[in-house]
């Protein structure tokens, strides 16, 4: 049965959209048993549309996804989209199968490159034959350390293509220039989305898959100390994850973003400190916090510039922090 915080995030996205544009449509979700390819699942499922995931579960989770096995206009292949095979016509197509914690990526580097080239590869040579319409999760995590923040989608990036960040970096990079290749050469409608920190319900914060507000969270209710990295100074800016699919299928249904790369996510940067003590309010007591060195490549600062969106498709989130967290707070807290 699906939770109700997710089921009421559901609907408000749902209501936001025509059902005519999705209804009937033969749409593939790689990664649609993790966090935010589950929603994007969901949410097309009752927009009409006939959905197909695509997931290996090495970071996804079938309980995500389960309730939807009973609904008719649902499918569910297990396998690693590495190794994707043409299947029948789609006529959407959304990549977002990848590990995407740093712990666990660097624990699995040959296999994120991997899901980000020749899985990309696979997917646009689907696209191509089908004429489909086909969307890239890229990441924040490409403009590395920036010197402009907040960081616009022209900004080149300053990054290591052999640092330990590198494999999932380097493997988006080269997703965003494959697709960018398909878009120039045949003329595909290819299009990349630049996603910042999201959160929200069914974000992993646990072991490897850890994230930082999911983990807080975890560790909140589980009497534990917050671990912070560094002195907590570097930022973040944090969007709720209702914002992010509301931006994502704007993203792939309106053709001024066909070829275009535009940056997703919050423009309101916080420090990991702050976000620590806004959690603290929440949970309404003092908690402890750890400090333990900073990673190698940890950026200083991530904040969007999100300009080029708001013309585009005037889109900017709508869920502040405080709604957001506590919404993921009492989600964590049903279920431990
Ligand atoms: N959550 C964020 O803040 C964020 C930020 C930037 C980019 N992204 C991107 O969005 C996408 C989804 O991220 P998420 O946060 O939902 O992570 P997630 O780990 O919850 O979801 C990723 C899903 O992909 C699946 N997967 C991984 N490798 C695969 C493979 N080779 N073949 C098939 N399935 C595979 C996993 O099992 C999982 O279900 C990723 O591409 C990630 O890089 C996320």
């Amino acid at each position: 049965m699906i939770d109700k915080i997710i089921s009421g995030d559901v609907t408000s996205i749902v209501s936001y959209f025509s059902p005519e544009i999705f209804r009937d449509k033969n749409v593939l979700i790689t990664g649609g048993a993790g966090f935010i390819g589950s929603y994007l699942c969901e949410t097309l499922v009752q927009l009409g549309a006939t959905v197909v995931c695509l997931d290996n579960f090495s970071t996804g989770l079938t309980e995500n996804i389960d309730h939807l096995f009973s609904k008719k206009n649902f499918q569910l292949i297990t396998g690693d989209v590495s190794k994707y095979e043409n299947r029948e016509k789609l006529d959407y197509i959304f990549h977002f199968a990848s590990r995407a914690s740093p712990d666990d990526y660097q624990l699995y580097p040959v296999e994120t490159l991997l899901a980000n080239s020749q899985g990309s590869y696979r997917l646009l040579e689907q696209a191509r034959k089908d004429d489909s319409i086909i969307l890239f999760a890229s990441s924040s995590e490409i403009y590395g350390n920036p010197d402009v923040v907040p960081t616009p989608e022209d900004y080149l990036g300053k990054v290591s293509s052999i640092g330990p960040r590198s494999c999932y970096v380097e493997g988006k990079k080269f997703s965003e220039a494959l697709f960018m290749a398909y878009h120039r050469k045949y003329g595909l409608d290819s299009r990349i989305i630049r996603i910042f920190n999201t959160y929200g319900p069914r974000l992993r914060g646990d072991g490897l898959y850890g994230r930082v507000l999911s983990r807080f969270i975890l560790q909140a209710l589980g009497g534990k100390d917050l671990t912070v990295y560094g002195d907590g100074s570097q930022t973040r800016s944090f969007c709720y994850v209702t914002d992010l699919i509301q931006g994502i299928l704007l993203a792939i249904s309106n053709g001024k973003v066909n070829g275009e790369v535009i940056n997703l996510g919050s423009p309101s940067e916080i420090t990991i400190m702050d976000s620590a003590m806004k959690l603290m309010e929440i949970v309404g007591r003092k908690l402890n916090i750890s400090f333990y060195p900073l990673p190698e490549d940890d950026p200083k600062r991530r904040c969007p510039e999100i300009r080029k969106v708001k013309e585009l498709l005037n889109w900017e989130p709508r869920v502040n922090l405080e709604e957001g967290l506590k919404k993921t707070f009492e989600w964590f807290n049903r279920r431990v």
